[in-house]
């Protein structure tokens, strides 16, 4: 039998002598991604515990915070399916006991964070200042309450995947991460909840992304190793088929610095707009 726990008192108790605790912290809304990490949770642990908590430390000023897709009974009519044994839930007060609301608006008052190391302000975060920061911040507070022996990020997240194991290098977590392969639609579009702001024209210009990235991968798996100029014909091609391009770079997989001719493991990433719904997706490569 599934639990749903929205308290962090309640989830102690609960947990309290779970040997081999899995968990898979997600913003809910969830799609066959987020499903592929609960069932490697499922295989490698004995103990399942999914958190749903859309965190607003993470999200600027002017991003879609109020408008993310809260599908909170079909989020959990999946996990059960899954075989989760305990979906957590708490409320922005229960994870910000802080909180104070004035005419200002709502202060979170969370004033001990975590402070993510230089490459959180390249990629996403040069458009997200302090997105990162506050990925780590809620991450670190979901690992202090739920204390799991694995934790479980997708692959799909490349640089939140890599300042996570930076967080658990750098902190001494005693957690193993665990990443799990990007899940991608058949047109090879990665799944994700900001999908379902595109209509089904923007759904099918939204494929190029990953075609752009694949492009990429093949020409440099046969030798061309141009990287700027392979970067740049990809952002001409997204930029004619309706994207507003962030960034496409070819970077080491290893530090996600730029990429230099030596580096044999590799990750493209890229970062646009398409309408008002911006979308990331990246290929690894090793040569
Ligand atoms: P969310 O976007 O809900 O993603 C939760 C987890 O699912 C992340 O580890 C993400 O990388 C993974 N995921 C998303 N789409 C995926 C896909 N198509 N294939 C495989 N895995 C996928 O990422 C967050 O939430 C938040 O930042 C969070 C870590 C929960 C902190 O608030």
């Amino acid at each position: 039998m599934m639990q749903t726990i929205s308290t962090v008192a309640e989830l102690r108790l609960a947990l309290n002598n779970k040997p081999n605790i899995g968990f898979v912290p997600t913003m809910g809304n969830l799609h066959a991604g987020h499903i592929h990490l609960v069932n490697l949770a499922k295989q490698q642990c004995d103990y399942v515990v999914v958190s749903i908590f859309v965190n607003p430390l993470q999200f600027g000023a002017n991003e879609d915070l109020a408008n993310y897709p809260r599908t909170l009974e079909a989020d959990c009519e999946k996990l059960k399916a899954a075989g989760c044994d305990i979906v957590f839930t708490p409320t922005v007060r229960e994870m910000y006991p802080q909180i104070t609301q004035s005419a200002a608006g709502i202060q979170l008052n969370q004033s001990m964070t975590i402070q993510p190391p230089a490459i959180a302000n390249d990629l996403c975060g040069a458009s997200r200042p302090g997105h990162f920061a506050g990925v780590a911040t809620v991450v670190a507070k979901l690992f202090n309450i739920v204390q799991p022996q694995t934790a479980f990020f997708g692959k799909k997240d490349f640089q939140q995947l890599f300042i996570i194991r930076e967080l658990v290098k750098q902190l001494n977590y005693p957690i193993q991460i665990i990443a799990g392969e990007t899940v991608r639609e058949a047109s090879g579009l990665a799944l994700s909840s900001r999908n379902g702001y595109l209509s089904a024209a923007q759904k099918q210009e939204a494929a190029v992304l990953n075609q752009a990235l694949q492009s990429i991968a093949s020409a440099i798996q046969s030798q061309n190793t141009q990287f700027e100029s392979l970067e740049n014909a990809a952002k001409i091609r997204l930029n004619a088929t309706g994207w507003l391009v962030d960034y496409v770079t070819v970077r080491s997989a290893l530090t996600l610095l730029p990429a230099s001719q030596t580096d044999k493991h590799l990750v493209i990433l890229a970062a646009a707009k398409i309408g008002n719904t911006r979308l990331i997706d990246n290929i690894e490569l090793t040569l």
